[in-house]
């Protein structure tokens, strides 16, 4: 998170690639806020792509922790 958004260099990937017909879910770090309003701000950098928020991985998650999200998606 920078800014309370995503950096540039996000936008930047999404735009380099067609994500038409994806589903994109969010992740991110950050020094406490939240999401916020990044789903919102991401989809014209990807249109025709679903984001959902997704969340923050603060606080050094577990291997384990991570795979078990990953699958519960
Ligand atoms: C330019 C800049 C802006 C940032 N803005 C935010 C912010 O708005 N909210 C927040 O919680 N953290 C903010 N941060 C903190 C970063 O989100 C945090 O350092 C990063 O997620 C942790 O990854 P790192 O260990 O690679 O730095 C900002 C950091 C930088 C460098």
């Amino acid at each position: 998170m920078w800014w309370y958004t995503a950096p540039t260099i996000v936008r930047s990937f999404l735009e380099g690639y067609d994500f038409s017909g994806k589903t994109i879910i969010l992740f991110a770090t950050s020094g406490g806020s939240g999401l916020g309003k990044i789903a919102k701000e991401l989809a014209s950098s990807c249109p025709g792509a679903k984001i959902l928020e997704g969340r923050l991985l603060n606080g050094n998650p577990s291997e384990a922790a991570l795979k078990q999200w990953a699958e519960s998606l």
